[in-house]
């Protein structure tokens, strides 16, 4: 069909979005209706009972027997495939209802931004933001509608692999990205943005992914909800629930969270698409007996879209028949589907992300390139500098290890194809003029034989070793679960080699989670943290490497001391036996081997300049509702290079119906210093920010006491105190 011709769901003029919905459902066989439920995987398979089997998928197209489909591929060639199946849907099916076209747009699209923790750490909304657009922009050309992003799944656990797809472990910021990122993907992007996975998913027991979460109802809605809140305030028009078992009913069919507290609470009146086969899942977790059963239980959660498995459309006019469902139920489903594809604009235009003429000035540009350079840039955290970084340029370098230049930066999920042009770690400090020389020393997991000698050698010769150690894109993301989250030991044992010669020594990391660097800690000079930081990645650590960029990121996720200590996060409760540094009262809350604060807390991260931060001055001690109090630091520069700095605000609410954490983060704001300069950063504090989910499951704030902590870490801040007293508590 020819672009932008009406096609035959498109509105009649003055027509709204639900009077065509009717009309269109009015119309509709109930295998029509069932087809909208089914998301095909894009290829002529699906997934049947705990295997995938062969499926016509044009012929089901022309049934009408599929609403949405999953597709990947180089930006030409998939945007051929997707108007291919979307012509077929437009022209041979008895309705002509155009198809969405999905896919994994996690941290980019052809040009591949840092992974999601990494750009939690920059602490700016917008640039997210812009990562969000830009990668939704790219991909919407080649036809991608519908992205299931952002994931807003809040970690404690740096086993758990997936930690790389989430902001970190804070709800607040968490909620800050969750909306910036829907923002992006859907405002300024013009696709339909997917919040996963609903609920609970990153608090997998043991950190092994896909395992069973319990969690109460206060950690429900003050951890797990409120970025799943926020992205639903953004507009989101779409949730995916999530694999595990929640409270023991596996989240694609529970009720309670689905249609009670998703649907009901959070008012989500969008479509809510299963995980991959999570429906046939069902069967193995022990809840439904067979398909029919699994389709029953999903549908009675109000799933509407099942990704890859097709039990609605095969069992579903049984299950109608014999009234073990409704079509009231069915309609309902259909309903949002048809509202979201009007909303999308492709029942009026089913091309209308079609634009393959535009593909080669849209995908993977040089102003792309360099956003996802700025990003990475910023979204490194500097763990320890003792001065030898930024590096001079005079010096003479050994860059030595398995990402020394390697283009394995790119993180857990990449549809780019163009991982060979990633800029390396070499790359990027030989486009800055350094001398140096480049040693592998060791595999990823593997030693390479004579590698570490031959690494010796060459940091022997150099001013400055710079070690490029890290995890491979295979090493974290979707089922890669780690026991031990250390630098391999192959790798460890390259460091150790190198760390002998005395030679200055900065590590530059990249990785997809929290890593064990206690012993990098005592032996390196300066860490830089990198993250799998994209496309631009090697020139983006060179930029930091050399001074060019100034650091600024801060972790939004703890490293542990130990991974005993796990789960460790800052907003943690308070105990009744609080541990006391520097008393050896037995009955403390207390390892007996190690401490229970993590190596580098949430919050952490060096910059180049070296900030002081001054004590909390508050502009009133009683805070009522309807005003505003202000807490005011003087954060001044005492180093001698310039700081870019994250100025945090944590509170805590002393005595509440329920315990509150000992701090939670409620405000950023960013400074630059130049040396000597300094700022009065001020933070606005009012009575909506201390509302909680209570003890009586009410939104409210309770009057009484409340510290303020303001520092350039958390653990920093909780040195710096000063408090005000709430007067009358506030429910929503
Ligand atoms: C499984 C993952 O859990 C989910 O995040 C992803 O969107 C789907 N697969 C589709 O690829």
């Amino acid at each position: 069909m020819e672009k932008n011709k009406p096609c035959r769901t498109a509105r009649r003029p003055g027509q709204t979005i639900p009077e065509a919905v009717e009309e269109l459902l009015a119309k509709m066989t109930t295998a029509e209706k069932l087809g909208q439920m089914y998301q095909s995987i894009g290829a002529d398979i699906t997934t049947v009972g705990t295997t995938q089997v062969k499926e016509p998928v044009e012929e089901l197209l022309r049934a009408g027997q599929i609403g949405s489909m999953m597709q990947v591929g180089e930006p030409h060639d998939l945007a051929k495939r997707i108007r291919h199946f979307q012509d077929i849907a437009v022209n041979e099916s008895r309705l002509g209802i155009p198809l969405l076209f999905c896919l994994d747009v996690i941290h980019g699209f052809e040009t591949i931004f840092p992974i999601p923790l990494a750009w939690s750490c920059c602490f700016d909304e917008e640039l997210i933001r812009q990562a969000a657009a830009t990668s939704a922009r790219e991909a919407a050309c080649c036809g991608i509608n519908y992205i299931f992003s952002p994931m807003v799944d809040i970690p404690h656990d740096p086993r758990w692999g997936r930690v790389a797809e989430t902001a970190g472990e804070d709800p607040w910021w968490g909620s800050r990205v969750s909306a910036a990122l829907v923002k992006g993907m859907q405002e300024d992007g013009g696709v339909m943005a997917c919040l996963k996975h609903y609920l609970g998913y990153a608090a997998a027991e043991a950190g092994r992914d896909y395992n069973t979460v319990e969690f109460s109802d206060s950690a429900l809605h003050n951890t797990y909800l409120p970025p799943f809140a926020a992205g639903v305030k953004a507009g989101v028009k779409s949730v995916m629930t999530a694999f595990n078992v929640a409270n023991g009913v596996p989240a694609v069919a529970n009720r309670p969270l689905v249609e009670g507290v998703l649907r009901g609470e959070l008012g989500f009146d969008g479509v809510v698409v299963s995980d991959y086969a999570a429906v046939m899942e069902l069967m193995e977790h022990g809840v439904a007996e067979d398909e029919a059963d699994a389709a029953e239980k999903a549908l009675a959660a109000t799933l509407d879209i099942e990704m890859t498995t097709n039990y609605f459309r095969r069992h579903g006019e049984a299950l109608l028949n014999s009234g073990r469902i409704t079509m009231e139920q069915v309609d309902a489903a259909v309903r949002r589907i048809l509202t979201a594809k009007y909303e999308l604009g492709v029942m009026d235009d089913p091309y209308r992300f079609l634009r393959e003429e535009e593909i080669d000035s849209t995908v993977y540009t040089p102003e792309h390139l360099a956003q996802s350079r700025t990003l990475a840039a910023r979204s490194a955290v500097l763990l320890k500098n003792d001065g030898v970084l930024p590096l001079a340029k005079d010096k003479k370098l050994a860059l030595i290890g398995p990402f020394a230049d390697s283009s394995d930066l790119f993180g857990c999920w990449c549809c780019s194809t163009r991982k060979a042009e990633v800029a390396t770690l070499a790359t990027g400090l030989r486009e800055k003029g350094f001398d140096f020389t480049v040693e592998e020393g060791s595999g990823v997991q593997q030693p390479i034989e004579g590698g570490i000698e031959r690494a010796v050698a060459a940091a022997k010769a150099a001013d400055v070793a710079v070690l490029a150690l890290g995890e491979d894109d295979q090493m974290s993301g979707e089922a890669c679960s780690r026991m031990n989250i250390t630098i391999p030991e192959c790798q460890q044992a390259l460091a150790e080699a190198v760390a002998v010669t005395g030679k200055p020594t900065v590590l530059v990391l990249t990785n997809g989670r929290p890593l064990l660097l206690n012993w990098y800690d005592e032996h390196m000079n300066a860490i830089l943290e990198g993250w799998a930081p994209g496309s631009e990645g090697g020139r983006a650590l060179a930029d930091l490497l050399a001074g060019d960029e100034v650091p600024g990121g801060k972790l939004t996720m703890s490293f542990p001391w130990h991974t005993g200590q796990i789960p460790v996060y800052y907003n943690e409760l308070p105990t009744g036996r609080p541990f006391v540094e520097g008393t050896d009262e037995h009955f403390q809350s207390k390892y007996l081997d190690g401490p229970n604060a993590p190596l580098y807390p949430f919050g952490y991260g060096l910059t180049y300049g070296r900030c002081v931060c001054g004590a909390v001055k508050m502009s009133g001690e009683n805070l009522a509702p309807g005003e505003t109090l202000t807490a005011t630091v003087t954060v001044r520069n005492e180093g001698s290079l310039p700081a870019r700095e994250t100025v945090q605000l944590y509170l805590r609410d002393r005595c509440a119906s329920l315990s509150r954490p000992v701090q939670e983060l409620r405000g950023v704001k960013q400074v630059w210093l130049e040396p000597g300069q300094q700022a009065e950063v001020s933070f606005a504090i009012d009575e909506p920010m201390l509302r909680f989910y209570t003890a009586r499951g009410v939104w409210a704030s309770e009057a009484g006491g409340f510290d303020v902590m303001i520092g350039l870490d958390s653990r920093s801040a909780k040195q710096n105190k000063a408090g005000f007293t709430l007067t009358a508590g506030v429910q929503e």
